[in-house]
C-alpha cells in the first residue's frame, strides 16, 4: 500500500529544514531584542472562537476551515490563524492584569486553511506572528512594523515593500460603510454572489474581491481615508511620522483591505517585488484589532500584530538569491581501520560529542577510501584516522581537510587538540 502526502502540505526535509531553522533563529532573536515573549496555544480550538472573532463574512471562516466534530460531539477547528487564539489566551489567563503592559507575544506554528494550493499557498503552513496587546499608542504600531522589517532585512531581503492603510475607528468605518453601500448598491447585480452578500454584511470586503477586481466601480469606490474622523486621522498621521523617524519606507494604499474582520485603524501588508517570487506577492499581513479582546469577554483593551508564513519568507529569500553559511558543519569525522580500532571509536566519538565537537563516524563497515569520501560529503573540517598501529601506540592522526596538513596526537589529547583547532577555524 502506498500513501501520499495530503494536497497542500509538504515535508520539510533535511537540507531544507536548516533554512527554516536559520530564519526561525533570526525571527526569535529579534523578537527577544524587542522584548516579545513566546506563547504556544493549541493547534485546535472551539470552532466558535474563529466564527465569532475572525469574522463569519470572511472566506477563511466561510470556506476554508478544517472543522470536525470530536467524539464528545464538540465542534473543533484546526486554527486558520493565530490572533484569535492568542487573544483568547490573553483573556483566559487574565494577562491584562500583568503590570507589564502591553503584553508582547510571539508565536511560530502550523495553521490550516482549505485553500486551492498553488505556489506560496498551502493548506498547512507555518505562521510566525507577533501580538502586542494593551496599548493604543501609535508608537507600538511603529514598533511592530519595525520588528517585522528588521526580521526581513536581517535575513537579507531587499526587494520588499511595506504598504499601510487606516481602516479607522468604528465611527469612521460606519460612515465609510454607508458610502460603500450607496456606491455599490445600484449595480450590485453585476457583482459575484459573494459580493452581493458582502454588501449587507461587510461591504468593505467587496474591495478585496478577486473575481470583481476589475469592475469599474472598484476604482471609483469611496476611500476610507476620506472618512477618517479626527482621532483616526491623527492616529494614522502619528504612525506615519514614527515610521519616517525610524527610516522605514512605506506607501499608503487606501484600497488595502485585510482578509479578516477584526481590524481597525492601522492595517498593513508587506510584499515581495523580487522577480520570480510568484503570483502571490504578500509576505506578511497584520494590523490593529481594538475591540477583539472585549469581544472575547476581556476588558476593552486594544491590540496590534502581524503574521507571515515561513514558506513565503523562504521563497522570497530564494527569489532574491540570498545564501548563508550552513552552521551545523561537521567538525571531525573519525575514520578507523580494523576491528579493534573501530570498536575504540565508539567511545572516542562519544567523548568528542560530549565535549561539544560535531563528530561522526562510519557505521557501514566502509574501507578507508570510502570513509574519506563520506567525510568529504559531510564537509568535515578534520578527519581523525585511527589504524591498528596508531591504536597500539595510543596515537591518532588528525588531517585538516582544507590544508591537507596532518598531525599525530596522543589519543588522550584528541579532544583538547580538536577543540583548539575548531576554534581557530
Ligand atoms: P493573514 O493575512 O490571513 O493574517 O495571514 C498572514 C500571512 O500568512 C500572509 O501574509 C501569508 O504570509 C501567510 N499565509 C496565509 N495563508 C497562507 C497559505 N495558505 N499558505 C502560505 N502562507 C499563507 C493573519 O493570519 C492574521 N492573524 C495576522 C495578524 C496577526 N493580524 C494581527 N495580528
Amino acid at each position: 500500500m502506498s500513501v501520499n502526502i495530503p494536497r497542500g502540505t509538504q515535508d520539510i526535509l533535511p537540507g531544507t529544514v536548516e533554512k527554516w531553522q536559520h530564519i526561525e533563529k533570526i525571527a526569535t532573536d529579534i523578537c527577544r531584542n524587542y522584548q516579545y515573549k513566546e506563547i504556544r496555544t493549541p493547534i485546535f480550538e472551539h470552532t466558535e472562537l474563529f466564527q465569532r472573532n475572525v469574522g463569519d463574512t470572511t472566506d477563511i471562516v466561510q470556506k476554508e476551515m478544517y472543522t470536525f466534530t470530536d467524539r464528545g460531539d464538540r465542534s473543533l477547528t484546526l486554527r486558520p490563524e493565530g490572533t484569535a487564539a492568542v487573544v483568547r489566551s490573553f483573556v483566559e489567563n487574565k494577562m491584562f492584569g500583568d503590570p507589564n503592559q502591553p503584553v508582547k507575544l510571539y508565536y511560530n506554528g502550523p495553521m490550516f486553511r482549505y485553500e486551492r494550493p498553488q505556489s506560496g499557498r498551502y493548506r498547512q503552513f507555518v505562521q510566525f506572528g507577533v501580538e502586542a496587546i494593551g496599548s493604543e499608542d501609535p508608537a507600538i504600531d511603529a514598533e511592530v512594523l519595525a520588528l517585522v522589517m528588521d526580521i526581513y532585512q536581517t535575513a537579507g531581503l531587499q526587494k520588499i515593500e511595506l504598504v499601510i492603510n487606516s481602516l479607522g475607528d468604528t465611527d469612521s468605518r460606519t460612515a465609510h460603510r454607508e458610502a460603500l453601500v450607496n456606491h455599490f448598491q445600484p449595480r450590485i447585480g453585476e457583482f459575484c454572489t459573494d459580493c452581493q452578500s458582502r454588501l449587507e454584511k461587510n461591504p468593505l470586503r467587496i474591495l478585496d474581491c478577486k473575481k470583481d477586481r476589475d469592475h469599474e466601480l472598484m476604482k471609483s469606490a469611496p476611500s476610507i481615508l476620506d472618512f477618517l474622523n479626527d482621532y483616526s486621522r491623527t492616529y494614522f498621521e502619528k504612525v506615519q511620522s514614527y515610521l519616517t523617524a525610524l527610516e522605514i519606507e512605506f506607501t499608503v494604499d487606501p484600497t488595502l483591505v485585510r482578509g479578516l474582520d477584526y481590524y481597525n485603524h492601522t492595517a498593513f501588508e508587506i510584499m515581495s517585488n523580487a522577480e520570480g517570487f510568484g503570483a502571490i506577492t504578500t509576505l506578511c499581513g497584520g494590523g490593529r484589532y481594538n475591540g477583539l479582546v472585549s469581544q472575547m469577554g476581556g476588558p476593552d483593551v486594544p491590540g496590534i500584530g502581524f503574521a507571515f508564513s515561513m514558506e513565503r519568507f523562504l521563497a522570497a529569500i530564494e527569489a532574491e538569491g540570498i545564501e548563508w553559511q550552513e552552521e551545523n558543519r561537521l567538525d571531525c569525522f573519525v575514520a578507523s581501520l580494523g576491528e579493534e580500532a573501530k570498536d575504540y571509536t565508539v567511545k572516542l566519538v562519544h567523548d568528542l560529542r560530549k565535549a561539544g565537537i560535531k563528530a561522526e563516524r562510519d557505521y557501514q563497515n566502509r574501507k578507508m577510501k570510502a570513509q574519506f569520501k563520506a567525510a568529504d560529503r559531510l564537509k568535515a573540517r578534520f578527519v581523525a584516522i585511527l589504524g591498528e598501529d596508531e591504536l597500539k601506540e595510543n596515537k591518532i592522526n588528525v588531517k585538516d581537510m582544507e590544508t591537507g596538513e596532518q598531525q599525530e596526537v596522543a589519543l588522550a589529547e584528541l579532544t583538547e587538540t580538536l577543540l583548539k583547532k575548531v576554534e581557530a577555524k
